[in-house]
Protein backbone atom coordinates (compact mmCIF):
# COMPACT_ATOMS: atom_id res chain seq x y z
CA UNK A 1 0.00 0.00 0.00
CA UNK A 2 1.27 3.71 -0.73
CA UNK A 3 1.46 5.64 2.39
CA UNK A 4 2.99 8.46 1.04
CA UNK A 5 -0.65 9.20 -0.61
CA UNK A 6 -2.30 12.35 1.07
CA UNK A 7 -5.58 10.35 2.75
CA UNK A 8 -5.67 7.38 4.37
CA UNK A 9 -9.64 6.95 3.61
CA UNK A 10 -12.04 8.94 1.92
CA UNK A 11 -15.89 8.76 2.53
CA UNK A 12 -18.03 9.12 -0.45
CA UNK A 13 -22.19 9.63 -0.39
CA UNK A 14 -21.03 11.41 2.98
CA UNK A 15 -24.10 13.66 2.38
CA UNK A 16 -26.42 10.57 2.60
CA UNK A 17 -28.40 9.32 5.48
CA UNK A 18 -26.04 6.31 5.84
CA UNK A 19 -22.86 8.79 4.61
CA UNK A 20 -23.57 10.91 7.27
CA UNK A 21 -23.59 8.70 10.27
CA UNK A 22 -20.65 6.71 8.48
CA UNK A 23 -18.95 10.03 9.11
CA UNK A 24 -19.88 10.89 12.61
CA UNK A 25 -18.68 6.84 13.11
CA UNK A 26 -15.40 7.62 11.48
CA UNK A 27 -15.02 11.18 13.67
CA UNK A 28 -15.36 8.37 16.42
CA UNK A 29 -13.30 5.72 15.87
CA UNK A 30 -10.25 7.07 13.60
CA UNK A 31 -7.58 6.53 15.41
CA UNK A 32 -5.21 9.62 16.22
CA UNK A 33 -3.51 11.35 13.42
CA UNK A 34 -5.79 9.31 10.58
CA UNK A 35 -5.99 11.34 8.11
CA UNK A 36 -9.16 11.50 6.16
CA UNK A 37 -11.62 13.13 4.32
CA UNK A 38 -15.70 13.12 2.99
CA UNK A 39 -16.74 12.82 -0.48
CA UNK A 40 -19.84 14.04 -2.07
CA UNK A 41 -21.27 15.41 -5.32
CA UNK A 42 -22.66 18.99 -3.89
CA UNK A 43 -19.97 21.62 -3.08
CA UNK A 44 -21.89 23.23 -0.09
CA UNK A 45 -22.96 20.59 1.37
CA UNK A 46 -19.85 18.42 1.63
CA UNK A 47 -17.91 21.34 2.75
CA UNK A 48 -20.28 21.84 5.70
CA UNK A 49 -19.80 18.19 6.43
CA UNK A 50 -16.23 18.49 6.05
CA UNK A 51 -16.23 21.62 7.97
CA UNK A 52 -18.28 19.62 10.72
CA UNK A 53 -15.71 16.73 11.36
CA UNK A 54 -12.50 19.03 10.90
CA UNK A 55 -11.04 17.00 7.77
CA UNK A 56 -11.09 18.15 3.93
CA UNK A 57 -13.09 17.71 1.48
CA UNK A 58 -13.33 16.07 -1.79
CA UNK A 59 -15.94 16.88 -4.35
CA UNK A 60 -16.40 14.48 -7.06
CA UNK A 61 -19.91 13.49 -8.98
CA UNK A 62 -20.02 9.42 -9.29
CA UNK A 63 -20.83 9.91 -13.48
CA UNK A 64 -17.30 12.09 -13.78
CA UNK A 65 -14.30 9.14 -14.31
CA UNK A 66 -11.74 12.21 -13.77
CA UNK A 67 -13.49 13.50 -10.56
CA UNK A 68 -13.52 9.90 -9.58
CA UNK A 69 -10.21 9.04 -10.42
CA UNK A 70 -8.27 11.96 -8.44
CA UNK A 71 -10.42 10.89 -5.99
CA UNK A 72 -9.34 7.22 -5.41
CA UNK A 73 -5.13 8.17 -6.83
CA UNK A 74 -5.51 10.12 -3.04
CA UNK A 75 -6.44 7.92 -0.95
CA UNK A 76 -5.44 4.33 0.49
CA UNK A 77 -8.78 3.15 1.10
CA UNK A 78 -12.44 4.50 -0.76
CA UNK A 79 -15.45 3.65 1.67
CA UNK A 80 -18.54 4.54 -0.29
CA UNK A 81 -22.79 4.94 0.80
CA UNK A 82 -23.45 6.39 -2.43
CA UNK A 83 -25.97 3.91 -3.97
CA UNK A 84 -27.66 2.70 -5.81
CA UNK A 85 -24.65 1.23 -6.72
CA UNK A 86 -25.41 0.39 -9.99
CA UNK A 87 -26.03 3.55 -11.34
CA UNK A 88 -23.50 5.88 -9.32
CA UNK A 89 -20.90 3.30 -8.61
CA UNK A 90 -18.71 2.43 -11.75
CA UNK A 91 -16.32 5.52 -12.43
CA UNK A 92 -15.27 4.93 -8.51
CA UNK A 93 -14.75 1.02 -8.54
CA UNK A 94 -12.80 1.27 -11.60
CA UNK A 95 -11.00 4.13 -10.35
CA UNK A 96 -10.07 2.42 -7.50
CA UNK A 97 -8.59 -0.42 -9.56
CA UNK A 98 -6.66 1.70 -11.96
CA UNK A 99 -4.86 3.08 -8.33
CA UNK A 100 -4.56 0.67 -6.50
CA UNK A 101 -6.52 1.62 -3.80
CA UNK A 102 -8.40 -0.15 -1.47
CA UNK A 103 -12.99 -0.74 -1.76
CA UNK A 104 -15.63 -1.19 0.42
CA UNK A 105 -19.04 -0.51 -0.09
CA UNK A 106 -22.49 -0.92 1.57
CA UNK A 107 -24.27 -2.58 -1.64
CA UNK A 108 -26.91 -4.97 -1.74
CA UNK A 109 -27.56 -5.37 -4.68
CA UNK A 110 -26.23 -8.92 -6.43
CA UNK A 111 -25.93 -7.46 -10.35
CA UNK A 112 -23.60 -4.63 -9.02
CA UNK A 113 -21.57 -7.54 -7.26
CA UNK A 114 -21.62 -9.94 -10.22
CA UNK A 115 -20.47 -6.88 -12.08
CA UNK A 116 -17.49 -6.18 -9.64
CA UNK A 117 -16.30 -10.06 -9.47
CA UNK A 118 -16.35 -9.92 -13.35
CA UNK A 119 -15.01 -6.88 -14.07
CA UNK A 120 -12.25 -6.84 -11.73
CA UNK A 121 -11.45 -9.61 -9.65
CA UNK A 122 -8.57 -10.40 -11.69
CA UNK A 123 -6.96 -7.16 -11.62
CA UNK A 124 -7.83 -6.85 -7.88
CA UNK A 125 -5.61 -10.24 -6.88
CA UNK A 126 -2.48 -9.19 -9.56
CA UNK A 127 -2.56 -5.66 -7.63
CA UNK A 128 -2.81 -6.43 -4.62
CA UNK A 129 -6.19 -4.63 -3.76
CA UNK A 130 -9.17 -5.98 -1.51
CA UNK A 131 -12.23 -5.22 -2.76
CA UNK A 132 -15.17 -5.37 -0.47
CA UNK A 133 -18.75 -5.20 -1.63
CA UNK A 134 -21.76 -5.92 1.14
CA UNK A 135 -19.80 -4.24 3.97
CA UNK A 136 -23.02 -3.18 5.71
CA UNK A 137 -25.71 -5.07 7.16
CA UNK A 138 -26.01 -7.16 4.72
CA UNK A 139 -23.96 -9.06 4.72
CA UNK A 140 -21.20 -8.37 7.17
CA UNK A 141 -23.07 -10.04 10.53
CA UNK A 142 -24.59 -13.44 8.41
CA UNK A 143 -20.93 -13.59 6.75
CA UNK A 144 -18.56 -13.57 9.74
CA UNK A 145 -21.34 -15.40 11.69
CA UNK A 146 -21.27 -18.22 9.61
CA UNK A 147 -17.51 -18.14 9.00
CA UNK A 148 -17.02 -18.23 13.05
CA UNK A 149 -19.53 -21.44 14.04
CA UNK A 150 -18.25 -23.08 10.68
CA UNK A 151 -14.89 -23.29 11.99
CA UNK A 152 -16.13 -25.54 14.82
CA UNK A 153 -18.49 -27.70 12.91
CA UNK A 154 -17.05 -27.87 9.70
CA UNK A 155 -18.40 -27.43 6.21
CA UNK A 156 -20.57 -30.75 6.50
CA UNK A 157 -22.97 -29.70 8.85
CA UNK A 158 -25.57 -27.18 7.70
CA UNK A 159 -25.97 -23.82 9.22
CA UNK A 160 -28.92 -21.48 9.39
CA UNK A 161 -29.12 -18.06 10.14
CA UNK A 162 -32.47 -16.60 12.16
CA UNK A 163 -32.44 -13.00 12.53
CA UNK A 164 -34.98 -11.00 14.55
CA UNK A 165 -34.81 -7.39 14.22
CA UNK A 166 -36.27 -3.71 15.51
CA UNK A 167 -35.31 -1.58 12.62
CA UNK A 168 -36.50 1.07 10.22
CA UNK A 169 -36.01 1.62 5.93
CA UNK A 170 -34.25 4.24 4.25
CA UNK A 171 -35.44 5.98 1.39
CA UNK A 172 -31.91 4.90 -0.41
CA UNK A 173 -32.90 1.27 0.29
CA UNK A 174 -35.88 1.83 -1.42
CA UNK A 175 -34.71 3.95 -4.62
CA UNK A 176 -32.19 0.89 -5.27
CA UNK A 177 -34.51 -1.76 -5.63
CA UNK A 178 -36.38 0.85 -7.78
CA UNK A 179 -33.12 1.75 -9.65
CA UNK A 180 -32.67 -1.99 -9.96
CA UNK A 181 -35.65 -3.41 -11.37
CA UNK A 182 -36.22 -0.81 -13.71
CA UNK A 183 -32.45 -0.73 -14.91
CA UNK A 184 -32.30 -4.64 -14.66
CA UNK A 185 -35.73 -5.98 -14.57
CA UNK A 186 -37.85 -7.21 -11.81
CA UNK A 187 -36.37 -10.57 -12.00
CA UNK A 188 -32.75 -8.39 -10.81
CA UNK A 189 -34.39 -8.15 -7.53
CA UNK A 190 -34.26 -11.10 -4.69
CA UNK A 191 -37.02 -13.25 -3.66
CA UNK A 192 -37.09 -14.35 -0.83
CA UNK A 193 -40.58 -15.51 -0.52
CA UNK A 194 -40.11 -17.54 -3.60
CA UNK A 195 -37.57 -19.94 -1.80
CA UNK A 196 -38.94 -19.99 1.92
CA UNK A 197 -42.08 -20.87 3.45
CA UNK A 198 -42.85 -20.97 7.57
CA UNK A 199 -41.76 -23.39 10.00
CA UNK A 200 -40.97 -23.62 13.61
CA UNK A 201 -37.60 -23.45 15.02
CA UNK A 202 -38.29 -26.04 17.91
CA UNK A 203 -35.12 -25.04 19.75
CA UNK A 204 -35.47 -21.32 19.54
CA UNK A 205 -39.04 -22.19 20.50
CA UNK A 206 -39.97 -19.26 17.92
CA UNK A 207 -41.34 -19.92 13.91
CA UNK A 208 -38.98 -19.11 11.13
CA UNK A 209 -40.37 -17.11 8.02
CA UNK A 210 -38.57 -15.68 4.84
CA UNK A 211 -36.43 -13.13 5.12
CA UNK A 212 -35.51 -9.63 3.06
CA UNK A 213 -32.07 -9.71 2.86
CA UNK A 214 -32.15 -13.43 3.11
CA UNK A 215 -31.20 -13.87 -0.94
CA UNK A 216 -28.01 -11.36 -0.62
CA UNK A 217 -26.63 -12.96 2.84
CA UNK A 218 -26.76 -16.53 1.56
CA UNK A 219 -25.10 -15.39 -1.59
CA UNK A 220 -22.06 -13.34 -0.16
CA UNK A 221 -21.92 -16.35 2.61
CA UNK A 222 -22.06 -18.87 -0.45
CA UNK A 223 -19.10 -16.73 -2.15
CA UNK A 224 -17.05 -17.10 1.18
CA UNK A 225 -17.46 -20.60 1.18
CA UNK A 226 -16.94 -21.22 -2.48
CA UNK A 227 -13.18 -19.27 -1.92
CA UNK A 228 -12.98 -22.05 1.06
CA UNK A 229 -13.39 -25.15 -1.13
CA UNK A 230 -10.70 -24.25 -3.44
CA UNK A 231 -8.30 -23.21 -0.59
CA UNK A 232 -8.93 -25.76 2.08
CA UNK A 233 -10.76 -28.89 2.04
CA UNK A 234 -12.35 -29.34 -1.51
CA UNK A 235 -13.60 -33.03 -0.91
CA UNK A 236 -15.91 -31.74 2.31
CA UNK A 237 -19.67 -32.09 1.24
CA UNK A 238 -20.39 -28.52 1.26
CA UNK A 239 -23.77 -27.43 3.07
CA UNK A 240 -25.37 -23.89 1.89
CA UNK A 241 -26.32 -21.28 4.07
CA UNK A 242 -29.80 -20.63 4.80
CA UNK A 243 -31.25 -17.48 6.55
CA UNK A 244 -34.61 -16.56 7.66
CA UNK A 245 -36.25 -14.42 9.97
CA UNK A 246 -37.79 -15.46 13.24
CA UNK A 247 -41.48 -14.47 14.46
CA UNK A 248 -42.86 -15.20 17.70
CA UNK A 249 -45.74 -17.81 16.53
CA UNK A 250 -47.25 -19.19 13.03
CA UNK A 251 -49.52 -16.61 12.31
CA UNK A 252 -47.07 -13.75 12.75
CA UNK A 253 -44.45 -15.76 10.63
CA UNK A 254 -47.59 -16.07 7.94
CA UNK A 255 -48.34 -12.72 8.06
CA UNK A 256 -44.88 -11.51 7.81
CA UNK A 257 -44.60 -13.29 4.81
CA UNK A 258 -47.95 -12.33 3.12
CA UNK A 259 -46.41 -9.00 3.81
CA UNK A 260 -42.76 -9.37 2.27
CA UNK A 261 -44.51 -11.15 -1.26
CA UNK A 262 -46.98 -8.22 -1.08
CA UNK A 263 -43.94 -6.03 -1.00
CA UNK A 264 -42.06 -8.21 -3.49
CA UNK A 265 -44.80 -8.01 -6.02
CA UNK A 266 -45.27 -3.63 -6.16
CA UNK A 267 -41.58 -3.75 -7.12
CA UNK A 268 -41.71 -6.22 -9.77
CA UNK A 269 -44.85 -4.32 -11.34
CA UNK A 270 -44.53 -0.72 -12.48
CA UNK A 271 -47.72 0.71 -10.70
CA UNK A 272 -46.38 -0.95 -7.45
CA UNK A 273 -42.97 0.76 -8.02
CA UNK A 274 -44.79 4.43 -8.59
CA UNK A 275 -46.98 3.49 -5.18
CA UNK A 276 -43.87 2.98 -3.68
CA UNK A 277 -41.67 5.87 -4.68
CA UNK A 278 -45.01 8.09 -4.36
CA UNK A 279 -45.58 6.77 -0.73
CA UNK A 280 -42.44 5.71 0.55
CA UNK A 281 -39.52 7.38 2.31
CA UNK A 282 -37.20 9.44 -0.38
CA UNK A 283 -34.13 9.39 -0.93
CA UNK A 284 -31.85 10.84 1.56
CA UNK A 285 -34.23 9.70 4.51
CA UNK A 286 -34.45 7.59 6.98
CA UNK A 287 -35.62 6.12 10.59
CA UNK A 288 -35.15 8.87 13.50
CA UNK A 289 -32.40 9.01 15.72
CA UNK A 290 -34.09 7.23 18.61
CA UNK A 291 -35.46 4.81 16.59
CA UNK A 292 -31.79 3.96 15.10
CA UNK A 293 -30.89 4.13 19.07
CA UNK A 294 -33.09 1.58 20.07
CA UNK A 295 -33.19 -1.06 16.75
CA UNK A 296 -31.14 -4.23 17.30
CA UNK A 297 -30.28 -7.39 14.79
CA UNK A 298 -29.74 -10.67 17.09
CA UNK A 299 -28.45 -13.37 14.92
CA UNK A 300 -29.44 -16.95 15.88
CA UNK A 301 -27.28 -19.55 14.07
CA UNK A 302 -27.89 -23.22 14.40
CA UNK A 303 -25.61 -25.91 13.17
CA UNK A 304 -27.32 -29.27 12.73
CA UNK A 305 -30.71 -30.42 13.43
CA UNK A 306 -33.45 -27.37 14.66
CA UNK A 307 -34.80 -29.46 17.16
CA UNK A 308 -31.20 -30.47 18.66
CA UNK A 309 -28.34 -28.54 16.77
CA UNK A 310 -25.29 -29.89 17.42
CA UNK A 311 -23.94 -26.28 17.96
CA UNK A 312 -25.21 -22.42 17.98
CA UNK A 313 -24.70 -19.16 18.66
CA UNK A 314 -26.25 -15.99 19.06
CA UNK A 315 -24.65 -12.55 18.11
CA UNK A 316 -26.74 -9.30 19.33
CA UNK A 317 -25.71 -6.09 17.01
CA UNK A 318 -26.68 -3.25 18.51
CA UNK A 319 -28.95 -0.38 17.04
CA UNK A 320 -30.60 0.06 13.69
CA UNK A 321 -29.44 -2.09 11.50
CA UNK A 322 -29.80 0.02 8.18
CA UNK A 323 -27.72 2.39 9.48
CA UNK A 324 -26.08 1.93 13.50
CA UNK A 325 -25.35 -1.90 12.38
CA UNK A 326 -24.28 -0.96 8.55
CA UNK A 327 -21.88 1.87 9.67
CA UNK A 328 -20.74 0.07 12.32
CA UNK A 329 -19.54 -2.74 9.98
CA UNK A 330 -18.06 0.17 6.94
CA UNK A 331 -16.31 1.91 9.15
CA UNK A 332 -14.16 -0.77 10.59
CA UNK A 333 -14.08 -2.42 7.47
CA UNK A 334 -12.31 1.01 5.97
CA UNK A 335 -9.61 1.37 8.89
CA UNK A 336 -8.83 -2.17 8.86
CA UNK A 337 -7.77 -1.54 5.04
CA UNK A 338 -5.96 1.47 6.60
CA UNK A 339 -3.57 -0.56 8.60
CA UNK A 340 -2.85 -3.21 6.39
CA UNK A 341 -5.17 -6.05 7.55
CA UNK A 342 -6.03 -7.46 4.35
CA UNK A 343 -5.80 -10.79 4.03
CA UNK A 344 -7.27 -11.78 0.67
CA UNK A 345 -6.90 -9.90 -2.73
CA UNK A 346 -9.55 -9.89 -5.34
CA UNK A 347 -13.49 -9.00 -5.06
CA UNK A 348 -14.17 -10.53 -2.13
CA UNK A 349 -16.34 -11.00 1.16
CA UNK A 350 -15.89 -9.85 4.67
CA UNK A 351 -14.66 -12.90 5.77
CA UNK A 352 -12.40 -13.62 3.22
CA UNK A 353 -10.73 -10.42 2.89
CA UNK A 354 -10.29 -9.42 6.38
CA UNK A 355 -12.14 -12.43 8.51
CA UNK A 356 -10.83 -12.12 12.27
CA UNK A 357 -9.27 -8.94 12.15
CA UNK A 358 -12.74 -7.49 11.24
CA UNK A 359 -14.35 -9.70 13.52
CA UNK A 360 -11.62 -8.33 16.88
CA UNK A 361 -12.39 -4.99 15.75
CA UNK A 362 -16.47 -5.19 15.91
CA UNK A 363 -16.37 -7.00 18.97
CA UNK A 364 -14.18 -4.42 20.96
CA UNK A 365 -15.97 -1.77 19.49
CA UNK A 366 -18.82 -3.11 21.14
CA UNK A 367 -20.67 -3.68 17.57
CA UNK A 368 -21.53 -7.03 18.34
CA UNK A 369 -21.54 -9.16 21.40
CA UNK A 370 -21.95 -12.50 21.90
CA UNK A 371 -23.68 -15.77 23.42
CA UNK A 372 -22.39 -19.37 22.59
CA UNK A 373 -24.17 -22.45 22.93
CA UNK A 374 -21.98 -25.36 21.82
CA UNK A 375 -23.78 -28.67 22.75
CA UNK A 376 -20.58 -30.37 22.82
CA UNK A 377 -18.92 -28.50 19.99
N1 LIG B 1 -25.94 -2.87 3.16
C1 LIG B 1 -26.83 -2.33 3.94
O1 LIG B 1 -27.22 -2.93 4.91
C2 LIG B 1 -27.34 -0.95 3.61
C3 LIG B 1 -27.87 -0.17 4.62
C4 LIG B 1 -28.29 1.12 4.30
C5 LIG B 1 -28.17 1.58 2.99
N2 LIG B 1 -27.68 0.76 2.04
C6 LIG B 1 -27.54 1.23 0.65
O2 LIG B 1 -26.69 2.35 0.67
C7 LIG B 1 -27.08 3.29 -0.30
C8 LIG B 1 -27.29 4.64 0.37
O3 LIG B 1 -28.38 4.58 1.25
P1 LIG B 1 -28.88 5.90 1.98
O4 LIG B 1 -30.05 5.54 2.77
O5 LIG B 1 -27.72 6.59 2.62
O6 LIG B 1 -29.35 6.75 0.68
P2 LIG B 1 -29.33 8.32 0.44
O7 LIG B 1 -29.56 9.05 1.70
O8 LIG B 1 -30.26 8.55 -0.70
O9 LIG B 1 -27.82 8.62 -0.01
C9 LIG B 1 -27.36 8.40 -1.32
C10 LIG B 1 -25.99 9.04 -1.46
O10 LIG B 1 -25.56 8.89 -2.80
C11 LIG B 1 -25.13 10.16 -3.28
N3 LIG B 1 -25.24 10.33 -4.71
C12 LIG B 1 -26.35 10.23 -5.49
N4 LIG B 1 -26.03 10.54 -6.76
C13 LIG B 1 -24.71 10.85 -6.76
C14 LIG B 1 -23.82 11.28 -7.76
N5 LIG B 1 -24.18 11.43 -9.05
N6 LIG B 1 -22.54 11.53 -7.39
C15 LIG B 1 -22.12 11.38 -6.10
N7 LIG B 1 -22.93 10.99 -5.13
C16 LIG B 1 -24.21 10.74 -5.45
C17 LIG B 1 -26.08 11.14 -2.58
O11 LIG B 1 -25.58 12.46 -2.67
P3 LIG B 1 -26.52 13.73 -2.33
O12 LIG B 1 -26.51 13.82 -0.81
O13 LIG B 1 -25.83 14.85 -2.99
O14 LIG B 1 -27.88 13.44 -2.87
C18 LIG B 1 -26.04 10.55 -1.19
O15 LIG B 1 -24.85 10.94 -0.54
C19 LIG B 1 -28.34 2.71 -0.96
O16 LIG B 1 -27.94 2.05 -2.13
C20 LIG B 1 -28.85 1.71 0.05
O17 LIG B 1 -29.56 0.64 -0.55
C21 LIG B 1 -27.25 -0.48 2.32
Amino acid sequence: MNSTREFDLVLQGATGFTGQLAAEELALRAPKGFRWAVAGRDKVRTLALAQRFGVDAVIADAMDQAANDSLASRTQVVLTCAGPFSRYGKHLADACVKYSTHYADISGELPWIDGLIRNHHHTCVERGISMIPASGFDSVPSDLGFWELRQHVGAEIPIRGFFTIRGGFNGGTLHSGIALAEDLGAEALPRATQLAQCFAVPSLGKWATPFLMAPVNEDTVARSEAWRVAQEDADARHQPYLEYMLVRGRMRAKGVRFALRTMERMFASRFGRSMLQRFGPKPGQGPSEEDIRNGFARLDLLAGPLDAPVAQRSWNWEGDPSNRITVHCLVQTGLALASSEAKTAGVVTPSVGLGDALWQRLLQSGAVGAHHKNNGK
